[in-house]
């Protein structure tokens, strides 16, 4: 998968060498952080519409906020906004368990990808202390197991504290992403390394990001580059979104034409 392309490159010679990342068995878990308005929802679509149509993985969406860069994907069984986010992501960790009991060998990788958590956070524990707990319990486990089973999460926060994770569960993440303009605060939070003054940090625009992957020791900097065409985007999307089987037909052995375990076909 693509997370954009080095952004000193791209701003001095307008050459785009992308920096890539496979889900596969290693870098599976993602964090994406960053300010309102710092271009995580937009980059988040990008880095979707680049999954399913490369057939890297399969996406199952959990979007709290149910913002309107999502809204062609209402009514898809992959995507899920409001109180329904919540049973996504216990959907997703439910067909986790059945692929780690029953010992399934995936071809295919899949990815919940939960926009917003702090909001969604928020909501679960005005429903109750136990709903909050459990989502974060959950969170975590696939954040340390999944992604030997060919799983993984991509996670969307404002603030990456460590209060919105289960204990560690924040270190777990393969790939962190800082959009837009990164504290102090928030640089150390994100396991950065190295001087924040050393980085013109302070300076980035929307959709562009600081990115620390496992395995590499220095930050690089990166841009996301903004979508000519969004709706032909959003259109693909949908497409791969409702071709790929729901999570509950999954489980059950129920989804038609799809083995458990198959790969996505992208045609
Ligand atoms: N890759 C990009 N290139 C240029 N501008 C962008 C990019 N991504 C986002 N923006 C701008 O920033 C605004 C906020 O982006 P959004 O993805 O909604 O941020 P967030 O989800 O972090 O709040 C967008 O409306 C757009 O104007
Ligand atoms: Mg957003």
């Amino acid at each position: 998968m693509k997370l954009g392309y080095l952004l000193e490159d791209y701003q001095k010679t307008g050459i785009k060498i992308p920096l890539n990342i496979k889900l596969a068995k290693k870098t599976s878990s993602v964090l994406i952080a960053g300010k309102s308005g710092s271009g995580k929802s937009l980059s988040a679509r990008w880095y979707i519409g680049n999954l399913l149509t490369t057939g890297e993985s399969a996406v199952y969406i959990a979007d709290y906020k149910g913002g309107e860069e999502y809204e062609s994907f209402e009514g898809s069984s992959s995507y899920a906004s409001g109180s329904d986010a919540v049973t996504m992501i216990q959907d997703f960790y439910d067909f986790f368990v059945f692929v780690r009991q029953n010992k399934v060998k995936l071809e295919t990788h899949y990815t919940l990808f939960v926009e917003e958590w702090f909001g969604l956070l928020t909501y679960a524990e005005t429903q109750s202390k136990k709903l909050k707990a459990e989502l974060q319990a959950k969170i975590g486990e696939l954040l340390a197991v999944s992604r030997g089973l060919n799983m993984g999460v991509f996670i969307c926060v404002q603030r990456a504290d460590a209060h919105l994770f289960d204990s560690g569960s924040r270190e777990q993440f393969q790939c962190v992403l800082s959009f837009g303009r990164c504290s102090a605060e928030q640089f150390r939070m994100l396991g950065f390394s190295g001087e924040l003054e050393e980085n013109p940090t302070s300076g980035y625009k929307p959709g562009q990001a600081l990115v620390l992957i496992d395995g590499q020791e220095s930050v690089q900097e990166i841009i996301v580059p903004q979508i000519s065409n969004p709706a032909v985007l959003e259109r693909e999307i949908r497409d791969q979104l409702d071709r790929q089987p729901g999570l509950a037909a999954l489980i059950s052995g129920t989804a038609e034409g799809w083995n458990r375990g198959q790969t996505v076909r992208t045609e």
